[in-house]
This record gives structure tokens, sequence and C-alpha cells, in this order.
């Protein structure tokens, strides 16, 4: 080889790496300013802090095991027809990134398998729009179905007798927590015997909206996790069986803690009367401020934690948590994070109420479909089912559209049918109470919802 062709290859290999260096240096740049909301964005949206357990093919064959009405769904010559018909079903939505097929509550790996995200229960679709939102309760969600077509289809045992939920659009998130932590040691260590954790029963809860969080210095309906909640988060992570690798993710939980601070409520789309609006926001001020703050620029909130005695909803959630789990928790890793730590609650967080027009149905346990019926003992239905999905909505009374009922579903339908009725008569999902409201006449009901409507 002569030299100047040598001379030419060493400047064309320097040149390459120059390049290289240039294009790679801002990108690394970036990644290193990306802002703590902005990372945690990406680990809710991209890394797995669970096994997986799913893929496409698993819930295409669930379809096995649907009734007749739902397999009369699939469009034939669609290849993604089953698939968006399991959608439906068990309530997932699209994905707001590029998810690889996977719908918003999933996290797809390169492999194709799906590991299930917060989102499962805390992304959904805003009504109205029908859009997809994280931070948006998952109103839609039937997971014990899908656990029930899964373990009929492949003939597999169910690992568990607990039911994730008894009816659609709420789980039994705390009982899970409960069976989670108690098969491990205080360090999150698996532990062989579960811990006694007393004489505990099943419940559902309505996930609250993320949007509330940036407000909020006490998390959980009850507030009993006060100061930094980035441990009390993970909670969830615990599929994962090494309890050193789940406490290695606290950074991580902090960036992601720091992005649900950052979500905002969704606006209200629909137009608003702002005279009416103008006129409750002071019958608001006078009858719900004290405990639900103050709005605007210059809007306080409280964070008040209400007695039982007083706000009378629903008490399952404050009185079937044992002792015995509270104490344990207490003592766990997760209990000891922040400087305040775990606190024995009494009562229920009077929560903010931005954007409290997409948060339906209210309550912790969702048992009132609309703000009429928080404002109004009489138009709480007993049994009740939604209509549609997320596009419907009750924009008269504001919240979900539904049909009341006379009476549960019969015990022998379905189970996908049986859970779409709420049956507030059963444990934990009474519509009692919180009665701040029932003495306003019926102009000022009008007066103080589109006033919400602001929110
Ligand atoms: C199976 C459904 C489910 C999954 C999965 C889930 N959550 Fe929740 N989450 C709930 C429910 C239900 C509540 C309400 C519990 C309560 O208040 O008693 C809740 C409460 C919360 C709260 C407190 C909100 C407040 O305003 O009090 C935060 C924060 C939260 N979850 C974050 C997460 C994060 C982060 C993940 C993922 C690591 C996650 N959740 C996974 C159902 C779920
Ligand atoms: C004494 C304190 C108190 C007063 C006064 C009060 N509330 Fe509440 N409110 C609460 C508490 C506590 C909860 C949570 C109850 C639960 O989830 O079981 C709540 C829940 C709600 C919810 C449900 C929020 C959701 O996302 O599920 C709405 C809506 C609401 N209140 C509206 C009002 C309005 C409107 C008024 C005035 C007419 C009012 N409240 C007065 C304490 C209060």
């Amino acid at each position: 080889m002569n030299q100047p062709r040598i001379l030419q290859r060493i400047f064309l290999a320097a040149f390459a790496v120059f390049t290289i260096a240039l294009l790679t240096l801002p990108l690394r740049q970036t990644a290193a300013e990306k802002t703590a909301e902005e990372r945690g964005l990406f680990n809710l949206t991209h890394n797995s802090y669970d096994s997986p357990r799913l893929n496409r093919k698993l819930i295409e064959f669930a379809a096995k095991a649907w009734e007749p009405e739902w397999k009369a769904k699939i469009v034939a010559g669609d290849p993604d027809s089953v698939l968006k018909v399991a959608f439906e079903r068990y309530g997932f939505s699209p994905a707001t990134w590029d998810n690889k097929g996977g719908p918003l509550q999933f996290v797809v790996n390169d492999n194709g398998q799906w590991s299930q995200t917060c989102m499962l229960c805390h992304g959904g679709r805003v009504p109205i729009s029908g859009e997809s939102k994280i931070g948006m309760p998952n109103t839609e969600l039937d997971m014990q179905t899908m656990f029930e077509d899964i373990t009929k289809a492949t003939g597999m045992k169910a690992p568990f007798t607990l039911t994730f939920g008894q009816s659609r659009g709420r789980t039994n998130a705390f009982i899970f927590s409960l069976e989670l932590l108690r098969r491990r040691n205080e360090d999150l260590s698996p532990r062989k015997d579960p811990a006694p954790m007393g004489d505990y029963s099943d419940y559902d809860l309505d996930p609250p909206a993320w949007w509330y969080l940036k407000k909020k210095t006490a998390i959980y309906a009850d507030g009993g996790v006060k100061g930094d909640f980035s441990r009390a988060i993970m909670q969830f992570t615990m599929g994962e069986s090494d309890g050193a690798k789940i406490r290695s993710w606290e950074p991580d939980f902090k960036d992601i803690l720091a992005y649900l601070k950052s979500i905002e409520a969704p606006k209200y789309p629909l137009p608003i009367d702002q005279k009416l609006a103008a006129d409750g926001k002071q019958v608001f001020t006078k009858t719900c401020s004290g405990c639900h703050g103050s709005y605007g620029a210059d809007g306080k909130y409280p964070n008040k934690i209400v007695p039982l005695e007083v706000v009378g909803t629903d008490s399952a959630r404050l009185t079937k948590l044992t002792k015995e789990f509270r104490d344990y928790y207490k003592k766990s890793w997760f209990g000891r994070s922040g400087e305040q730590g775990y606190e024995y609650p009494t009562g229920y967080v009077a929560p903010p109420l931005d954007g409290v027009w997409a948060s339906a149905p209210y309550f912790h346990n969702g048992s009132v479909p609309t703000l009429y019926g928080v404002l109004t003992a009489e138009a709480r239905p007993k049994y009740f089912r939604r209509i549609g999905g997320a596009k419907e909505y009750d924009a008269k009374d504001i919240g979900l559209k539904v049909e009341a009922l006379n009476a549960a579903a019969p015990k022998d339908a379905p189970g996908e049918a049986r859970r779409r009725v709420v049956d507030t008569t059963i444990t934990g999902l009474g519509n009692q109470g919180h009665p701040f409201g029932f003495k306003l006449n019926e102009k000022e009901k009008r007066q103080v919802i589109e006033f919400l409507k602001t929110l």
C-alpha cells in the first residue's frame, strides 16, 4: 500500500470517529440533562418492574374461554381482531408511546413479552374524548375475567384463591399488597411461612387519579402514608422475587414519583355556563372548601383527613385492614421511608377536586357514579351497570353513564357480565355517607356541579 493511501485511510477513520463522537455527544448530554419527570415517565413506559407473564399469543388463546356473544365480536379476516376484542373485554386501551403493539397497561419487551405496569389500574381513557392518559384511573379494567379466561383456556390451576376484584373498574389492590407483603421479611427478602395478618376480608377499591398527587402530603384513601411516598408506591413491584433488587429500584421510583406529581388534570371539554359556575363557587366556598380547599391562582388545599364518623362513607377500607398488617407494614422497608413514615389512620382524605369531572365513579370505592349523586342520597343507585365505555358520559349529572337496576346480577351469570353490575350492598362497596351536599337545594346543587366542571 502506498503512503498517500494509508494517510487517506487514517484520515477517513479519524473523520468517522469524529463524526460518531459528534453525533453521540449531544445525545448523551440530553440523556444526562433529562429532568426527573422525564426519567420517571421513561421508567414507567419502558421498564419492567415485574416478571413478564403475558404475551399476545396467550391473550388470544384465552378467547377460547369467551362466551358465544364475545366470540361473535371477532371479525374473520382481521388478524388483529381477537386482540382488539380482548382489549375491550379486559379494559385495556391504546398505549401513548410505541409499545410494540401492547396496550397502555403493560410494557412489552423486545421478545414480545408483556409485563403489567402501574397503568394496569392507573392508566385509562379520559371520558368524552376517549383518549388514553397515564394517571387516569382505569375504570374499564376487569383483571379477574382475564385471569379466569386464561386458567380456563389453558387448564392451568389458579395459584391462589383471591379474586382481583368483584366489580369492573375496581381491584382489591390493598388485599393484594397485604398478600404480597406477608410473604416477605421486613427487608423484602422472601419468607417461607406467610406472616400472620389477622382476620381480613376482600373488598374493591377505585384507583385515585394521579393528578391529585401534586397537592397531597398523605396518600391512600386513609392518608396512612405521609411524607416521602416513593417507597410506598413500589409495593406493586413485588412480583419480583429478589428483595435486594426491589430495593435497588428506589431511585427509579423517586423519578416516577416526580413524574406523577407533574401530571395535570384533564380539562372539561364541553361548554360551561360561567355565570352558573360563579354562583356555584360561592356555594362551594361556604359548604365544601373547608375540607376540599380553594382553587385558582391563590388556591389552598388543606390535606384534611376526615374522621370516619363525620364522612360516613363505606368503612371497609379503614377497618378491614388489620392491625397486624399495619404493624408489619410500619416495620417493613416500605414503612421506614420519609420522615414521618406510617401512621395509624382514623378516617379518609378529602381529596383535591381538580379534574373531578373525569374521576367518576366517586369515593374511594367508586360507589357513586355521578357528582349529582355525591350531593343527593336518592340519586345513588343501589345496583348499577355502566352503559358503553369511555366516550359515553352523563353530561347532565356529571360522571358515568349508568342504568340503575333492581337487583344484583344473578349468581350463575358469567363472571364477566356479573362484574359489570356494581352491587353497593356487598362489603366495601357501600354508597352511604358524605352528607355535606344533601341540604343544598336543587338550584345550588346545579351551581356547585357547574363550578366543579371548571376545576
Ligand atoms: C391492581 C391495581 C393497581 C396497580 C397495579 C397499582 N395501583 Fe396504585 N393504587 C391502586 C388503588 C386501588 C389505590 C387506592 C388505594 C387506597 O387509597 O386505599 C392506589 C393508590 C396509589 C397511590 C396513592 C394515590 C393517592 O392519591 O392516595 C399512588 C401514588 C399509587 N397508587 C401509585 C402506583 C404506582 C407507582 C404503581 C406501580 C408501581 C401502582 N400504583 C400500581 C391500584 C393499583
Ligand atoms: C367535612 C369534610 C367534607 C366536606 C364539608 C365536604 N367533603 Fe367531599 N369529601 C370528603 C371526604 C373525606 C371525601 C372522601 C370520601 C371517601 O372517599 O370515602 C370526600 C369526597 C368527595 C368527592 C369524591 C371525589 C372523588 O374523586 O372520588 C366529591 C366529588 C366531593 N367530596 C365533593 C364535595 C362537595 C361538592 C362538597 C360540598 C357540598 C363536599 N365534598 C364537602 C370530605 C368533605
